[in-house]
């Protein structure tokens, strides 16, 4: 009887189930009312007094064995039907992949990079801005058409507060707190309240300069910008510049390289010009100097702005601008240099 019992405590250890039926007739085979387990338990009254210890340990043993096996058995079942099928739940995990910086950061970095070279700091400045850095102190008069020119989010019940529409604030922010020469690149967030297209959003991140000295020409401006094209875009890019018009610089321009999807032969992209603008310029206006307390007899200025987005765009070859602010991976896992 001993023998029997341990016999089947081993084939309770070692019993498997393919199918919730096949542990169920198992169940019933060992535990059911005519099960082996329960017969062994009946015949226990038959069992000599001298014995009886023996068997009923063992007889205990066997039962909480089975029991335990079933209870496992049926756990790893349910466990596998919840999982999806067709997946093997045996293979290994696979590896994390690694993030990547996003485009715009990626062109940011190289962007201060390139004019670290030429000894240009990084400042920066709040993005919720007031009225008088976004707009009074670069020479925008109260009423002055170039103030409806952008479309401006003020913040609720406060008219002179606003998040800024362009980071040439910064500008006006470093200019005040350092004295001349200033050598610097102010990247940032900047806001507009515009409809979301492929070629507008209402969040985007420019990048200032602001080089302030005794004698800084417009030849410095010109050979300056010239030298971020041809770093950025390669040694066969060009630079030109078309006259224009900022409160905060005068004269203002801005600047066309050469199209860097046709080189310049003529495309879609460039409407056939061979050229795409990548951004305004000039020689900081004297009021401005002024307003921020340098002396615009002594000192000159030249300062430049320009759209983050679009650079990453012509770097890319993207053509809407919706991508960068979407955070799908199907796009940003494709843009890995
Ligand atoms: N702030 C201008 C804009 O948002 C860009 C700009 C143009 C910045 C000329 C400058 C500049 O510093 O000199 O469109």
């Amino acid at each position: 009887m001993i023998e029997k019992i341990e016999n089947l405590i081993s084939q309770a250890e070692s019993f498997n189930a393919q199918t919730a039926d096949e542990l169920e007739q198992f169940r019933v085979r060992m535990l059911g009312k005519k099960g082996e387990v329960t017969e062994l338990f009946n015949q226990f009254k038959n069992v000599a007094a001298e014995q009886k210890k023996e068997f009923g340990q063992k007889l205990n043993q066997l039962k909480n064995q089975v029991q335990d096996r079933v209870n496992e058995l049926k756990a790893k079942l349910e466990a596998h039907e919840s999982a999806p099928t067709g997946m093997d739940l045996s293979l290994p995990p696979g590896g994390f992949a690694l993030g990547t910086r996003h485009p715009v950061n990626k062109v940011m970095n190289e962007i201060i990079e390139i004019f670290a070279r030429l000894g240009f700091t990084v400042s920066e400045g709040p993005e919720v801005e007031d009225d008088y850095h976004n707009f009074s102190a670069l020479n925008f008069a109260p009423e002055h058409p170039a103030r409806d020119m952008q479309d401006t989010f003020f913040v609720a019940g406060r008219p002179d507060t606003l998040l800024r529409t362009h980071t040439s604030s910064v500008q006006v922010r470093t200019m005040e707190g350092q004295k001349p020469p200033i050598r610097t690149i102010s990247p940032g967030r900047v806001f507009r309240n515009e409809a979301i297209s492929a070629r507008a959003h209402c969040i985007f991140h420019q990048v200032e300069g602001l080089y302030v000295d005794k004698r800084v020409s417009f030849a410095d401006l010109k050979q300056t910008l010239l030298y971020f094209a041809k770093e950025f875009f390669g040694p066969g890019a060009a630079i030109r510049m078309r006259p224009s018009y900022f409160p905060f610089t005068e004269p203002s321009a801005e600047v066309d390289i050469t199209c860097s999807i046709c080189s310049g032969k003529g495309c879609n992209v460039c409407k056939h010009t061979g050229w795409l603008e990548i951004l305004g310029c000039g020689m900081v206006h004297p009021n401005v100097l002024e307003a921020s307390g340098i002396d615009s007899q002594t000192y000159t200025g030249f300062a430049f702005g320009m759209g983050m987005e679009r650079i990453a765009m012509l770097r890319y070859g993207i053509n809407d601008l919706r991508h960068f602010f979407e955070n799908d991976l199907r796009f940003l896992k494709q843009i890995t240099d």
